[in-house]
């Protein structure tokens, strides 16, 4: 255990570590998000800089590229321009780097560091460096020992950061890399490159190598800071932090090292035994409360937070009746004792009364009325009964969010009559494939006057697609052109949904935000243009329901942003005291990667099999989504597949757990704002 080993400051600010860590094997710190975590991190390099400085020494940090740092670079950017940091006395060597990849690509990692670090401070290049991507094949090995060798030199790496992949890779050191290996050329796992694909326009152009520093090379490093953010990694979190050391997962090496730290979010903790099953690792307090979790915080907006009343007590039945394989009525007293709940029982009475308790509040998420049912008692329904007809505002971060996700709610809202509007945040173009691009330029001929302007006086759509296309190479931005056709392919086919479900299309808006529509494959950040379209749609119609995507967890980012986006809308709508806010609930939907835990769950919608037919249709509109998706789930499968597997699988447990037994259910949480 490491626990002697714990840094002063990551270990001061974040949650108490007492025996609760008893099944976790290396030092573990939870902060409520990722943006503190990523300052005290940064925190943690910059003393480390200046402590080296003052006794005149090198400072040699271990680097990595990849979501998970980006917001500690920008706090490293920020502590040198604001508060005088210097990197004059600091060498660094990058963990990895695609093979081959030119250093200018976009997708390069030397670019990367540069783009978000480098460049900013006041570094000296020559000190810097990032595994080459250009050596021809041949040379790679002796490039591989001059690397160890140049970190050997400098007395080895002072403070090694780290993200995770999926499959528990850190570097690039996949499953099977065996825990003495040093830096080298690898191959990729197939997982990998998936999650890649965002960055490559598609998973056939991500590099299948790349060359990376060994397990051993990171091992040997004085100190490791491995990051983990969002619920996406969560179950990988859990393997490396609590499973047994294995090289089919390379972060559990890191348990063996005697200066770690694994520094999460709550997110991503959620899967470890002190979260997700307290009472397993000690006596926790049963009493009734009503706690707030921030959700989010966003870059710039109040945060939203979920409030729930009794929440442990939910989450335990729930697992006991999961893990038992029993349903919430079936549990006994002996079952509670059984299974560390003991307290529980002698606080609550019986079993009896906490099984129906909880019974009937899962129970009470069910609703074939998402929209409130008019003129019933809603004391215990999800959403109220009054107004009967409401304005409901949906918002698809990706043209085919709204109907993977909710689509069976979508058409209950507007069969029930509710105002139901939909409001398309980005256009979507990335998850366009360039054979679709030039398929619909050669059908679409008249495009060449929507477009006059932006073409040559005698080219058409289908010269300049055509053209745009056989010169591109992988990476390049793409041109104006190629993505206005992909644009608004991505258009129709959300138009196409929305009249299948019976949305007319004067409620349809597509914000095509700006932060997406870089002609590249990453975003930038939100800008005013991005909120202030937000704030004009949802002002206009002055909602009363909202949906909204609730993926933190997104690859792509784009939810995240998308989410991001509606707090910063929200909370400029509130500074400018209106006040149609007090009466609007926001429903967050999930789906896309994951849907919402069973205990989550306050609105449970459920579908007969023909609604879940006639979702499939609605889901079917996306038509470029169907085989060709460029960023496909783990398991490769389509949108649809994937969205009835889910809500199928929802459906499933809440059978299990003793309530009806339903074809699907999407599911909804809540959030307060
Ligand atoms: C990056 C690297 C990788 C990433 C990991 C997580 O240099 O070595 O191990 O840290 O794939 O990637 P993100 O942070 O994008 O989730």
């Amino acid at each position: 255990m490491l626990k002697e080993a714990q840094p002063e400051h990551l270990g001061r600010q974040a949650w108490e570590i007492d025996d609760r860590t008893k099944f976790e094997k290396a030092h573990t710190v939870i902060f409520e998000d990722s943006i503190l975590a990523s300052q005290v991190v940064a925190q943690e390099i910059a003393d480390l800089i200046k402590q080296k400085a003052q006794a005149g020494e090198p400072c040699v940090l271990g680097l990595a590229t990849g979501s998970t740092p980006k917001k500690v670079y920008a706090e490293l950017v920020r502590l040198h321009r604001e508060e005088g940091l210097s990197f004059a006395n600091v060498h660094t060597f990058n963990l990895d780097e695609y093979y081959p990849m030119e250093p200018i690509a976009f997708q390069s990692y030397v670019r990367f560091m540069r783009e978000l670090l480098f460049d900013h401070v006041d570094i000296d290049m020559e000190r810097v460096h990032i595994p080459d991507g250009t050596l021809p094949r041949g040379e790679v090995e002796g490039f591989c020992q001059k690397y160890e060798q140049m970190i050997l030199e400098l007395g080895g790496l002072d403070l090694q950061i780290l993200g995770i992949g999926r499959t528990g890779h850190i570097g690039f050191n996949e499953p099977g890399s065996h825990r003495f290996s040093r830096t080298r050329m690898i191959t990729l796992d197939e997982i990998t490159r998936l999650d890649a694909a965002k960055d490559f326009m598609g998973r056939s152009n991500v590099p299948t190598k790349a060359v990376t520093m060994g397990v051993e090379t990171i091992m040997n490093a004085r100190r490791v800071v491995l990051m983990a953010w969002g619920e996406g990694k969560a179950p990988i979190i859990k393997r490396s932090v609590e499973g047994e050391i294995s090289e089919q997962i390379p972060a559990t090496f890191l348990q063996d090292h005697t200066n770690v730290s694994f520094v999460l979010d709550r997110a991503a903790a959620a899967e470890l035994t002190r979260i997700k099953t307290p009472w397993a690792v000690g006596s926790v307090d049963w009493r009734e409360t009503t706690t707030k979790s921030v959700v989010f915080s966003g870059t710039g907006g109040d945060p939203i937070y979920f409030e729930t009343v009794d929440q442990l007590t939910k989450s335990a039945v729930i697992w006991l009746s999961q893990h038992l394989q029993k349903p919430i009525l079936k549990l006994t007293d002996r079952d509670y004792n059984d299974n560390g709940m003991s307290d529980l029982v002698v606080d609550r009475g019986s079993a009896y009364d906490i099984n129906i308790r909880v019974f009937n509040e899962v129970q009470h998420t069910i609703t074939g009325w998402p929209g409130g049912k008019p003129n019933a008692d809603d004391t215990y329904r999800p959403e109220r009964a009054a107004p009967a007809s409401k304005k409901a505002l949906v918002f698809s971060p990706l043209p085919d969010d709204a109907v993977v996700s909710m689509g069976g709610t979508l058409h209950r809202l507007v069969d029930q009559g509710h105002d139901v509007y939909v409001a398309f945040q980005t256009s979507g173009a990335m998850g366009v494939s360039d054979e679709e691009a030039l398929r619909y330029a050669e059908f679409v001929q008249d495009l060449d006057d929507a477009l006059a302007d932006k073409l040559t006086q005698e080219a058409s759509v289908y010269d300049e697609v055509f053209k745009s296309l056989n010169s591109l190479t992988p990476g390049d931005p793409e041109p104006l052109v190629v993505r206005m056709v992909k644009r608004l392919i991505r258009r129709s086919e959300a138009k196409a949904a929305c009249r299948f479900v019976g949305i007319p299309s004067a409620h349809e808006f597509f914000l095509d935000m700006p932060f997406y529509e870089t002609g590249g494959v990453s975003l930038n950040s939100l800008g005013e243009a991005d909120i202030n379209q937000m704030v004009k749609i949802l002002t206009a119609i002055k909602p009363q329901q909202i949906y909204a995507a609730g993926d933190l967890s997104d690859p792509l980012g784009v939810h995240r942003v998308c989410l991001d986006a509606l707090i910063q809308a929200l909370s400029a709508i509130r500074r400018s005291g209106d006040d149609w806010l007090d009466d609007c609930w926001i429903w967050l939907y999930r789906g896309a990667w994951q849907e919402w835990s069973v205990d989550d769950i306050e609105m449970a919608v459920p579908l007969s099999p023909e609604e879940v037919i006639r979702k499939r249709n609605a889901i079917f509109r996306h038509q470029s989504q169907k085989d060709t998706a460029l960023i496909p789930d783990l398991s490769g499968s389509e949108p649809w597949r994937q969205a009835e597997q889910r809500n199928a699988r929802t459906a499933e447990i809440y059978d299990q757990l003793g309530l009806a037994e339903y074809e699907a259910i999407e599911a909804f949480k809540r959030c307060c704002f």
